[in-house]
């Protein structure tokens, strides 16, 4: 029997800022300073906001009948209180269109950039940020809420606090402990006014965060130091924001990407200390990330303790040539399909990424897309993968 249900959703996701173009955000400022791999900026990017009809048309094409984007808070509220029309109007043509192709929106309130307003304040170590986030959302439900079913409020809250507060290698650049702590503790309460928020007008919506949550193992199994540094991570970087806010997600949202061995150090600087021990017989992607589907049913396993259905919000490679991801994405399926078979309640998949596009720090070389884009011209290229998946997708698993 297939373990798929018949209503599961199958697609892939994307961010504003990292395909949009033309964006003016925090990260577009902070972009100026050089600090992004080969001085990129995300520029044109890859002209999304433009091209939408085009790209869902190869999302339907390529057998999606879901996928994951984020508004861009920046260009709905470019200054404070002072919504731009058109931009909320832009968003109701994105909203209209996927449904028209019958693709279920899954909407992602804000996905890592701020408008820069926000940023000058300081971001979430300004306890205004909440108060200005719920209005935000308050916004969005009046204006697009009839046309969002599953909402994801905050992407990866604690890598935007691992790398913005604490390491301060991402905007706001900051480098302090207490800091991050209270920027997790704002983002615990910014996502549950936005959960009452939208559930008080939506009481049917399904709300969730997008978790990215790492399957970290002592580098050497039999190590104490290294097992009792596996276990914080796991803590602090898993389970801690999760204890903290599972009861206000209707699912869990699980964006898998790292299987991560730690080594224990005498260090102070937390960079150093989890940095990843590569294993040299594992293959890895263009960007020397492991590929490691067991740990991803691991991860699931775990989850199991919320009860809380699960969809895989992202999951994904760098494989510029291509000749990797066509086995990650079946492997990673076939993942899903034991985990369901266990009775575990997943819901959906979405591969990272619909099209290459700007990775953050890493500028525009890696390529995530199961669509190729040429960054000169824009044009659209669809990766052999993309038809593997093509094929899952319409076959509802493997
Ligand atoms: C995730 C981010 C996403 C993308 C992928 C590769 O952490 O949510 O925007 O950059 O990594």
């Amino acid at each position: 029997m297939n373990p798929f249900p018949p209503n599961f959703l199958w697609g892939a996701a994307t961010s504003a800022h990292q395909v949009e173009g033309h964006n003016h955000n925090d990260w577009t400022e902070w972009e100026k300073l050089g600090l992004v791999k080969n001085h990129d900026r995300s520029g044109q990017a890859c002209g999304h906001y433009e091209r939408f009809h085009e790209d869902f048309a190869l999302a339907k094409k390529l057998g999606h009948n879901a996928h994951r984007f984020s508004l861009e808070w920046s260009r709905i509220e470019p200054r404070p209180g002072v919504y731009d029309l058109e931009a909320i109007e832009h968003y109701r043509q994105v909203l209209e269109e996927l449904h028209h192709s019958g693709i279920e929106p899954i909407v992602t309130l804000h996905h890592f950039t701020l408008p820069i307003w926000v940023a000058r304040y300081g971001a979430w170590s300004n306890q205004r940020m909440v108060d200005d986030f719920g209005r935000y959302v308050m916004t969005i439900v009046k204006t697009l809420g009839p046309l969002i079913k599953y909402w994801v409020t905050i992407n990866e809250p604690t890598v935007i606090t691992s790398l913005g507060y604490l390491t301060g290698i991402w905007p706001p650049q900051k480098h302090s402990w207490v800091q991050a702590w209270v920027a997790i503790r704002r983002m615990v309460t910014a996502h549950k006014l936005a959960y009452q928020i939208i559930h008080r007008h939506y009481p049917d919506a399904r709300i969730g965060v997008a978790n990215n949550l790492s399957d970290f193992v002592p580098a050497q199994q039999r190590n104490l130091l290294d097992r009792g540094l596996a276990g914080q991570a796991r803590y602090w970087h898993n389970r801690w924001w999760l204890d903290q806010t599972y009861q206000t997600q209707d699912f869990i949202g699980l964006n898998y990407y790292f299987h991560h061995p730690v080594h224990f150090q005498p260090t102070l600087s937390i960079t150093k200390l989890m940095r990843p021990v590569p294993d040299p017989r594992v293959l890895t992607s263009d960007l020397g990330w492991e590929i490691h589907p067991a740990g991803m049913l691991r991860l699931i396993e775990w989850l199991q303790q919320y009860q809380r259905p699960i969809i895989i919000t992202e999951n994904g490679i760098a494989d510029a040539a291509d000749h990797l991801r066509a086995a990650y994405i079946r492997d990673h399926v076939k993942v899903l399909a034991i985990a369901r078979q266990r009775g575990y309640d997943i819901r959906g998949y979405l591969h990272w990424s619909l099209l290459d596009n700007f990775e953050w720090r890493e500028g525009f070389s890696p390529r995530f897309g199961l669509i190729e884009v040429d960054y000169h011209t824009l044009k659209r290229t669809i990766r052999p993968s993309a038809y593997t998946y093509k094929q899952i997708c319409e076959q509802n698993g493997l």
